[in-house]
């Protein structure tokens, strides 16, 4: 039995994220027509002021899904069994994604990483450059893996695709970095990038988007049988700003409104805020005498900071306590990490004191699960934010 705890609730999962008032407002309608002339002018704005945040000037697709649907439609629009994808499995989100492309009998090259760091371009690079008879149809990249807070830089993995001079599609895990960093499509010549509503976009669950480039598209007739996931019936609905079925309208409307406050915040200051809360979150952390899971510093996430708890602790106890103590939800381990790591989500609709809430509440947490730790990682945070900018 739950018992009544006063206050908000502190979400700090790296998605779902906190759903602005605005957004939950802009939700508190009746439904309209979906074939009617109205929601046509709402998917048309939607589907254009998406474009600055991906980075496109291309087809953005959306699929009233979560973003495991647009894996899938990604995956099923271009490829076929048997067909040679290249992945880098950085943590549990590349790992299931390497699962879907299996259970499609796609022929996985799969590069094994340590989950502390991004994937390694030179080892794709070679793998592309030891590919001389082009097997390889696609090379899948989780931009911001969520289970280990740390990026891969896709510019550097089109370069060596480039001087590799292969063919293969790239495509683009963004779910938990757009709205969160730079994200460029088009300059990155990413072929599909797939997102989702629930991250940095501050919707809630529902929605998922397919970035598509030309060349993506004209891979469709080497696809395998589709039907919902098709992307023909999609573009050419989007295009008008309608859906081939019946859309997720009031997700759309909250979307609405989510890209209008980015829009107001103003792309570039929604980025270096996300920037400075992720290094506040690891001055904590350092503070703390805590590990952070990503050991690249080059490679630190935006959104979430996955710190370590000392070996022979327990990160689920720590996020028990915190939950039932404080009423703040952190993101647990996942797969080889589970119960190692804990998850600060730091993306979407958050102030200063917010941050500095979810930072007091871990270290209250820490002390009071009896983890082993310093004292003064929430000051520490605090000192740099009271005089960063
Ligand atoms: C990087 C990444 N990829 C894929 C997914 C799966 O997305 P969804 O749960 O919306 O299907 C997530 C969800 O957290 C994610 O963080």
């Amino acid at each position: 039995m739950t018992t009544f705890v006063s206050g908000r609730h502190f979400l700090h999962t790296p998605g779902p994220t906190n759903l602005p008032d605005r957004v939950l407002r802009a939700m508190d309608r009746n439904a309209i027509n979906h074939r009617g002339p109205e929601f046509g002018e709402l998917g048309r704005e939607v589907i254009e002021k998406l474009r600055p945040v991906f980075g496109t000037e291309s087809i953005v697709g959306i699929y009233p899904s979560s973003g495991t649907g647009s894996w899938e439609a990604a995956m099923v629009n271009t490829l076929r069994a048997g067909d040679r994808v290249l992945l880098t499995r950085t943590g549990q989100f590349s790992h299931l994604w390497e699962q879907m492309a299996l259970r499609f009998g796609l022929d996985v090259v799969t590069l094994e990483t340590d989950w502390r760091r991004g994937a390694d371009p030179h080892a794709i690079g070679q793998a592309l450059e030891d590919d001389k008879e082009h097997r390889i149809k696609a090379v899948f990249v989780v931009h911001s893996e969520t289970s280990t807070s740390c990026m891969t830089d896709v510019a550097a993995v089109r370069r060596v695709m480039d001087a590799a001079k292969h063919p293969a599609l790239l495509m683009v895990d963004a779910i938990s970095s757009l709205g969160c960093t730079a994200y460029t499509h088009d300059a990155w010549g990413v072929d599909v990038t797939i997102a989702g509503s629930q991250k940095g976009l501050m919707v809630p669950p529902g929605l998922s988007f397919c970035a598509i480039s030309q060349k993506a598209l004209a891979a469709r007739p080497g696809g395998s049988p589709r039907s919902y996931w098709d992307w023909e019936p999609l573009v050419a609905a989007n295009k008008t700003g309608y859906f081939p079925y019946t859309p997720a309208m009031h997700l759309m409307w909250a979307l609405r409104e989510a890209l209008a406050m980015l829009q107001e915040e103003g792309l570039e200051n929604v980025y270096a805020r996300h920037a400075r809360y992720a290094n506040a979150t690891r001055l904590a952390a350092a503070g703390w005498g805590l590990e952070l899971q990503c050991q690249d510093p080059a490679a630190y996430g935006p959104g979430v900071t996955a710190i370590r708890v000392p070996d022979g602790y327990s990160a689920d106890k720590l996020r028990g306590v915190v939950l039932d103590k404080f009423n703040m939800s952190l993101g647990n381990g996942l797969g080889r990490v589970e119960d190692k790591v804990f998850r600060i989500g730091h993306m979407g609709d958050l102030g200063v004191l917010s941050l500095m809430g979810a930072l007091s509440g871990v270290e209250m947490g820490l002390r009071a699960a009896g983890i082993p730790h310093k004292e003064g990682g929430a000051q520490a945070a605090m000192n740099f934010l009271s005089t960063d900018r």
